[in-house]
């Protein structure tokens, strides 16, 4: 796991917990609309991927209890995890690309307003992903990927000082370079061409000359809006777009987006596909399901887009209608750490990944609201331009006085917590019970995002051991961790 610079271990903040009379009257605790909705408190447990969908992406009983668990806890809000809009394989990740989806969906929806009672509102999140390939054996990419042209000769012929391009044949060429050296690829290989051999392939927006990449503005629009309509008729209240993060969307609005065909290069020329998708899913569902969406503060990584990037684009989509605007940072894979052979690069291991979940080892900044700034820059200009779109903040967000802060300082709307709610998912609900003293912090060491990355069920260190001997707990596949966080135990004597 990357740490920044002068990293160590932080104390987390010391806790300051209200009493139930304080609580109720909180900002935290009080309602706010967003577009059709309201939610009955400030508090929002961001999407998190837990990998329990079935390999074809069905909704399974495990992501049922997931969910239900989280409205236990009776947060305003849950979203539900990144989950994919295309009918295609995509291994065990949630999908809505077609109506054969909608019934398992709607069966959480069930589950969650049941155990809130109704309280919780529930969003889902919609993803669209370009390819990503593993890592591939050098030989391998050599062989079955590299298409020698004019370029490689002539590289070659540079790198071993001779003045004319080689005319050995392909075979020969590949065979020198599966046995030649990191410095002989450098010399030869275009850099996306190292890239794909150091870091596997993986397709990105800029690739034009690719139909599908290139039609990705005529055929998202449509993808998107069809995933809001399964959504709408699965009963949940509101979609959260993906534009976060290492995904199509954000790769649209990065300023390392340089299509020509007018969906990249400007500003305007970037954020048109963002706002045509949301346009046409609006025209899809109408006034009464809540549009939003995700996007980044900052890209991190050299050459991304900035903090004013993410100003202007708040302001687009708010003056769009959308009716919430989440903000997040980094999770890029321009960054991110080379996988082992066999295994895709993730983007969560680099320094953009850590700002997206900034762990306890960090610098003098620390984890703990370490992107208010950047987050309450962008919501600032969007209330300078006149329009008071909800915006949802998220970053380490874990401590009653912390939280209340931010909402009273104006520095955000909504309290996003994912790994604080993964750990506790009674923590909001203790607060506001006055039973503070209760909740399990989270450590904010990032077990749970090691287990994300290796797509293997996400559960919480503090609780995962816990009365595994019951025969009633749902166990992972390999027995070892409980799948959900054990029931509040004092729940019944404070309702
Ligand atoms: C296991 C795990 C899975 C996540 N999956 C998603 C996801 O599907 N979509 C998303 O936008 N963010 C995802 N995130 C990021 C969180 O929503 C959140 O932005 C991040 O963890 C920082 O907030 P926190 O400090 O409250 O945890 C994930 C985080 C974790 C720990
Ligand atoms: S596993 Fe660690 S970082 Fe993740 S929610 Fe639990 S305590 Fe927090």
């Amino acid at each position: 796991m990357w740490r920044p610079p002068g990293a160590k271990r932080r104390p987390l903040p010391p806790a300051h917990w209200p009493t139930a009379e304080e609580a109720a009257q909180s900002t935290l605790f009080s309602p706010i609309q967003l577009g059709p909705v309201t939610l009955p408190q400030r508090t929002w447990v961001p999407a998190m991927v837990p990998w329990r969908a079935t390999e074809s992406g069905e909704v399974t009983d495990a992501l049922v209890a997931w969910y239900a668990r989280f409205a236990a806890g009776r947060p305003g809000a849950v979203v539900v995890e990144a989950t994919g809009i295309r009918d295609i394989p995509s291994g065990p990740l949630l999908r809505i690309g077609h109506d054969r989806y909608v019934e398992g969906l709607r069966r959480l929806v069930d589950a969650v307003r049941e155990a809130s009672g109704g309280e919780t509102r529930l969003f889902i999140q919609l993803i669209d992903f370009l390819a990503v390939k593993r890592r591939p054996p050098p030989e391998k990419y050599f062989r079955r990927f590299l298409r020698i042209d004019d370029g490689h000769r002539r590289r070659l012929a540079t790198h071993v000082g001779v003045e004319t391009p080689l005319t050995e044949s392909d075979d020969t060429l590949i065979a020198r370079l599966i046995t030649g050296d990191e410095a002989l690829h450098d010399a030869v290989l275009t850099s996306r061409e190292l890239e794909s051999l150091r870091y596997g392939y993986r397709d990105r927006v800029n690739d034009v000359h690719l139909p599908q990449i290139r039609d990705l503005p005529q055929r998202l629009p449509d993808l998107f809006a069809q995933a809001a309509a399964r959504a709408q008729a699965a009963g949940f209240d509101g979609v959260e777009l993906h534009y976060a993060h290492a995904y199509t969307m954000a790769g649209f609005l990065s300023r390392t987006n340089v299509r020509t065909d007018g969906y990249g290069g400007s500003l305007s020329g970037r954020i048109r596909l963002p706002l045509e998708v949301y346009q046409a899913v609006r025209a899809t569902v109408g006034p009464t399901l809540a549009v939003g969406c995700r996007f980044l503060v900052d890209e991190v990584f050299e050459g991304g887009s900035r903090v004013d990037d993410a100003c202007a684009y708040g302001v687009a989509f708010a003056d769009a209608g959308m009716d919430f605007l989440s903000l997040s940072k980094g999770g890029k894979f321009e960054d991110a750490k080379q996988p082992k052979v066999g295994r895709a690069v993730y983007p969560y291991t680099g320094p953009s990944g850590y700002e997206c979940m900034p762990t306890i080892f960090a610098d003098e900044a620390g984890p703990f609201g370490r992107n208010i700034d950047a987050m309450a820059r962008v919501r600032q200009t969007i209330r300078e331009a006149g329009l008071e779109t909800p915006v949802v903040v998220a970053g380490g967000l874990c401590e009653f006085r912390q939280i209340e802060g931010i909402l009273n300082a104006g520095l955000g709307d909504v309290i996003g917590a994912a790994r604080q709610s993964l750990a506790d998912p009674d923590w909001f609900a203790k607060m506001r019970a006055g039973r503070g003293p209760e909740i399990l912090r989270c450590l904010y060491t990032n077990y749970c995002e090691a287990l994300d990355n290796q797509h293997k069920e996400v559960t919480c260190q503090l609780w995962d051991k816990v009365q595994l001997k019951d025969p009633t707990v749902q166990k992972s596949r390999d027995g070892r961790r409980r799948l959900t966080a054990p029931p509040d135990q004092g729940r019944a004597t404070s309702d």
